[in-house]
């Protein structure tokens, strides 16, 4: 049976030195990190995501406020709510959280938020310094809670075949930057690609993303592999499950993230880390 991946105590341990920290800060500097939030429109599971970041931001003892704007907002406004968290100086880490409601375009927003405030990682500078290997102001949060789990959990990333299932902007593609400038021998597949399951066979990190329950099942596990599932779907019985077959995989693998309690909690840690980072470069 694997070693299970225990990212909420991973977190947990990460937000408590965190709070620790800003506690010491706040005896020699005039201000707290300070982590401004953008939600705009309905969607469900980004109101839970906020409420949770929010919720973690305040507890570690950051200045944290979140902007709820309607489905209705237009380009103008949203561009003028970026620009105003631009130039206030108690702002640290701008969070734009997506996806947007149809009519807006993340690339007409992502790339207006200050670099250095872009605690997502997202801006193309900072895109563009991971694909570079040159240090971005901020790494992209899930792909670094990845990486931070694996170096916890002593798991050998240079030199190591990792298959990374799914091309998003948010984890495919920068996890599989990170990877590689760790000298992984790292391989993409996504939707279109064929035998996936020969592929997944060969990776000792298998890394899924695709938010589809269960599909990556045992026999497409190499025998000891680690599996990262990134995958949060909520099934009708109201229970969440990742994108592995938790049950029959964690008999093959060497170890494996749970859902919930795996990357999840890594992502809100990696936010409150970046926050924090931006903070110490002002
Ligand atoms: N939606 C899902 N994951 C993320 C994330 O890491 N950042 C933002 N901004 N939106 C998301």
């Amino acid at each position: 049976m694997a070693t299970i991946i225990d990212g909420k105590a991973s977190a947990d341990k990460i937000l408590e030195n965190i709070k620790q920290k800003v506690s010491e800060l706040e005896k020699s500097r005039d201000r707290k990190p300070g982590l401004s939030v953008i939600l705009v429109g309905e969607d469900s599971a980004s109101s839970v995501y906020v409420k949770n970041k929010e919720k973690k931001a305040n507890y570690v003892g950051f200045n944290s406020s979140v902007y709820k704007l309607p489905e209705t907002t237009t380009k103008d406004e949203l561009l003028a709510l970026i620009e105003k968290l631009n130039k206030d100086d108690a702002v640290d880490g701008i969070l734009l959280q997506l996806p947007l409601p149809k009519h807006l375009n993340p690339s007409d927003f992502l790339d207006k938020i200050d670099p250095k405030k872009d605690v997502d990682g997202f801006h193309p500078v900072n895109s563009g310094r991971l694909l570079n290997n040159e240090k971005p102001y901020a790494v992209p949060c899930t792909p670094k809670g990845i990486i931070r789990l694996l170096e916890e959990y002593n798991i050998q990333i240079e030199g190591k075949n990792a298959v990374v299932i799914g091309r998003s902007n948010i984890v495919g593609k920068p996890v599989s930057m990170l990877l590689l400038n760790k000298n992984a021998t790292v391989t993409v597949a996504h939707s279109k690609t064929k035998n996936l399951s020969e592929i997944t066979k060969k990776a000792d990190i298998l890394i899924s993303a695709t938010g589809h329950a269960g599909m990556v099942t045992a026999d497409m596990v190499k025998k000891g592999a680690a599996v990262i599932d990134v995958g949060i779907i909520r099934g009708n019985d109201g229970k969440l499950r990742g994108d592995a077959d938790f049950d029959t995989v964690k008999d093959i693998a060497g170890a494996i993230t749970p859902v919930p309690g795996g990357v999840g909690p890594m992502t809100i840690a990696m936010l409150i880390t970046n926050t924090l980072e931006l903070y110490m470069l002002r």
